[in-house]
C-alpha cells in the first residue's frame, strides 16, 4: 500500500486524457500531473531534445515523491524508451497498452495509427502491433495540428476549423477501410468526438490515456501500492505556462473545475 500519488505527464494539456480515466477506476488515489506547457509542441523536436526534456519531467515528479511515473505521451514514449532504466518507482508509457488495445479490437485487420511526427516516424505503434500480430496491416499518418487545436481550446466537433483539419488528415485513412483507429498522441482523445464523427461509427478509436490509465492501475496492483484511502483522492496540476488556458480546457475536458489545483511552475529554474 501507498498513499504517495501517481505521477503523470505529457507535453501539455494530452495527458489529462488518462487523468480523467486514472480519477475513474481509482478514486482514491491521489494524482500529480505535469503538463510542459511553455514547451509544447514535443512532437515536432529532435530524440536529443525530447529525451531531454523527458527526464526533466520524470525528476520533477520524483521530487514530489510520486510512486509511479506514467509518461503519458505518444511522443515521449515513442522516443524517449530507455526512459524507465534508472528511475526508482514503476513506470510506463503509452506505446504498449495502447497496441493491445487496437490488436484486441479490430476485426477487419486494418489498423490506423495517428501521432505527432515524431511518433510516427519512430513507427513505435506500428513495430508493437506487428509484434503482437503480424498478419495486421497498418496505416500511420502525422497530425500535428491536431496537438495546436487542442491546447488552443478549439474542440468542438462543430467547429469550422476542426472539421476541415479532421478531414485532411484522415481521408487517406478512412480510404484505405481501417476499423480500427489508434489516438496515438494523447492530445487526440480530446477531439475524439470530431474524429468519430468524420470516420463513422465503424471505426473503433482507441484512446492512449484511456487503455494506459487501466494499464497503470493493474502496475499499481501488481506492486501492492494501491492506495487504502476511503477518501476520494486529491489531484494537483502543474504546467510551466500559464495556468488560465490549462485551466480553461481542463475544465471542460474533466467535467470539472480545476481551479486551485492549477499551479505554475518553471522546470528549466526549479531547484529539482
Ligand atoms: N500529447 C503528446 C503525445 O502524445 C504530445 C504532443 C506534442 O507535444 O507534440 O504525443
Amino acid at each position: 500500500m501507498s498513499e504517495n500519488a501517481i505521477g503523470i505527464f505529457d507535453s501539455g494539456l494530452g495527458g489529462l486524457t488518462a487523468v480523467k480515466e486514472l480519477i475513474k477506476v481509482l478514486p482514491h488515489e491521489s494524482i500529480v500531473y505535469f503538463g510542459d506547457t511553455a514547451r509544447v509542441p514535443y512532437g515536432t523536436r529532435s530524440r536529443k531534445t525530447i529525451i531531454r526534456y523527458a527526464e526533466q519531467d520524470t525528476d520533477f515528479l520524483l521530487s514530489k515523491g510520486v510512486k509511479m511515473i506514467i509518461a503519458a505521451c505518444g511522443t515521449v514514449s515513442s522516443v524517449a524508451v530507455n526512459l524507465n532504466d534508472d528511475l526508482p518507482v514503476p513506470f510506463t508509457g503509452v506505446v504498449i497498452p495502447t497496441a493491445e488495445a487496437a490488436v484486441k479490437a479490430t476485426k477487419n485487420g486494418r489498423i490506423g495509427v495517428i501521432g505527432t511526427s515524431a511518433t510516427v516516424n519512430s513507427g513505435s505503434y506500428k513495430k508493437e502491433i506487428l509484434r503482437q500480430r503480424d498478419d495486421i496491416t497498418v496505416f500511420q499518418q502525422d497530425c500535428p495540428l491536431f496537438v495546436s487545436l487542442v491546447e488552443n481550446s478549439f474542440i468542438s466537433k462543430d467547429d469550422d476549423i476542426v472539421k476541415l483539419v479532421v478531414e485532411r488528415y484522415l481521408s487517406p485513412l478512412k480510404a484505405e477501410g481501417i476499423d480500427t483507429l489508434i489516438l496515438g498522441c494523447t492530445h487526440f482523445p480530446i477531439i475524439s468526438e470530431a474524429i468519430s464523427a468524420y470516420l463513422g461509427d465503424n471505426v473503433t478509436l482507441i484512446d492512449s490515456g484511456r487503455e494506459t490509465a487501466l494499464y497503470a492501475a493493474q502496475i499499481l496492483k501488481e506492486n501492492d501500492l494501491l492506495s487504502d484511502s476511503e477518501k476520494p483522492g486529491e489531484c494537483h496540476y502543474y504546467v510551466s505556462d500559464t495556468v488560465e488556458d490549462f485551466r480553461r480546457t481542463a475544465e471542460i475536458f474533466l467535467g470539472k473545475s480545476v481551479g486551485d489545483e492549477v499551479s505554475h511552475i518553471n522546470l528549466e529554474h526549479a531547484k529539482i
